[in-house]
């Protein structure tokens, strides 16, 4: 690749010309281990290193990250003393604006997607898109058959809280264990649903966004940046 001018390849994605020279200006950018003084300064991309803020500098405008999530961790961009899933982001993919794309609870595990794109995840939280999320559900007992019937009718709550009807499938193994896909993320939606018809969640699994399941060779904690392909089975 052709040398070019270094405020020019730091727009060509995710920041403007003139973010770029504030970036440059600011001391924030690394060039093979010197920091950047003149915009006009010359890169190759293809042999150079740049560093933003210490770390590998990406044109991609943005980043879309699966994290297989372990139990204990909350769904948040920080928390003053809990650990949060955009900790768990590896160094190398970590980047200004990351935040989890829907909500698990602390102590539900699996796949949490993690971006900076605010649109993308809007699109696939809104029901109205149909995104929907698979969950593996462990209840305390089986559910009735009136129970089960009424989550695929759709519930409303004592509160007034509606729930959209679910797919609901029984384990051909375990009678206490649900496949469960839902469009929606209302706060504690299946341990509610479930509690409502009497059938306490005791252990709870997030295994797939729209098409797209988790990485099982993913180890809980850990996370990898998706391919453009696994990104295009979340909304088909
Ligand atoms: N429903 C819940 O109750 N908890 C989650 O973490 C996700 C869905």
């Amino acid at each position: 690749m052709a040398l070019e001018r270094i405020d020019k390849w730091l727009s060509a994605g995710q920041y403007s010309r003139k973010e770029a020279k504030q970036l440059i200006k600011d001391r924030r950018v690394m060039l093979n281990g010197k920091p950047v003084t003149d915009a006009g300064q010359k890169v190759n991309a293809d042999t150079d290193e740049v560093l933003l803020d210490g770390k590998p500098f990406s044109l991609k405008k943005y980043i879309y990250i699966m994290l297989n999530k372990p139990q204990g961790v909350v769904s948040a961009s920080r928390s003053p003393n809990e650990k949060t899933v955009v900790d768990l982001v590896p160094e190398h993919l970590k980047r200004n604006g990351l935040f989890p794309a829907g909500r698990l609870d602390k102590d539900t595990t699996g796949f949490v997607l993690i971006t900076d794109d605010g649109a993308f995840a809007h699109n696939i939280l809104s029901p109205k898109h149909h995104v929907e999320k698979t969950y593996l559900v462990t209840v305390e007992n089986p559910l009735t058959k009136d129970g089960k019937m009424r989550l695929e009718e759709g519930l409303e709550m004592r509160d007034g809280t509606r729930f959209l009807p679910a797919y609901v499938k029984q384990s051909e193994e375990d009678a206490c264990i649900f496949e469960v896909k839902i469009c929606e993320g209302k706060y504690h939606q299946i341990k509610r649903m479930f509690a409502a018809v009497g059938s306490p969640v005791v252990a709870l699994k997030r295994t797939h966004i729209g098409k797209l399941a988790l990485d099982e060779t993913l180890q809980p904690g850990q996370a990898r940046e998706l391919t453009k392909e696994e990104l295009e089975q979340i909304t088909k």
